[in-house]
């Protein structure tokens, strides 16, 4: 019994190891993506015009956490701002971060390595930059949140960890997203 346990592990395990990472299986598939193949010789999208530029504006091309932390925030903290934010964030955030930020999220205490509690002095201490850039690209463990919130909304989700979770601010996350 022991010897078969065995030897369906070890069938199983090359697909196991191939379907990591699993928060990647839905937009890895063979369809074309979005804007690939520009080149003329391998059919797929239409080169884009000569000097045109993305619709939400010349959005910054940072490639890693290094640019990510030298970014200026371009989103002013208003109200309007910080409350979509805390939308955002009660979404996305709140499960492993929790709702006051300080890392007791319900998801996060399932981790090996601990979210990082928000309000502590560390988080207090790292640039704008660095908070978007951790969305962005992700960490050791925390997932990246590209695909789900644009540029924007990640420095909206900035501005809402700042004024509020960090600043004692009054806006309050939503986890309805309303
Ligand atoms: C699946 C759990 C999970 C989710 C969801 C999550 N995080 Fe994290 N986060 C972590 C973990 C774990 C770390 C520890 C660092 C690492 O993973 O490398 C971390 C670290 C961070 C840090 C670094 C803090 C520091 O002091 O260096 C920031 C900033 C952060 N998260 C912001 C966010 C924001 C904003 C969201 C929502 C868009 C979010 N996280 C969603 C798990 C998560």
């Amino acid at each position: 019994m022991k010897k078969i346990t065995l030897a369906i592990a070890l069938l199983i395990a090359p697909a196991v190891a191939q379907a990591w990472p699993w928060s990647k299986d839905m937009s890895e598939q063979i369809s074309i993506k979005p804007q690939e193949s520009v080149d003329p010789d391998h059919p797929g999208m239409e080169p884009y015009p000569e000097h045109s530029i993305p619709v939400p504006g010349t959005t910054s091309f940072v490639q890693d956490m290094d640019g990510a932390d030298k970014q200026k925030n371009p989103v002013p903290a208003t109200q309007k701002s910080v409350e979509f934010g805390g939308r955002l964030f009660g979404i996305y955030c709140t499960p492993c971060h929790g709702y006051a930020g300080k890392g007791d999220g319900l998801v996060g205490q399932k981790l090996v390595l601990q979210p990082y509690n928000l309000t502590a002095d560390h988080a207090k201490g790292v640039s704008d930059g660095y908070i978007w850039g951790m969305m962005t690209f992700g960490g050791a463990v925390m997932p990246s949140y590209a695909n789900d919130l644009s540029p924007t909304e990640r420095w909206n989700v900035v501005n809402y960890v700042r004024k509020v979770l960090q600043q004692g601010g009054t806006v309050q996350a939503n986890v309805n997203g309303r």
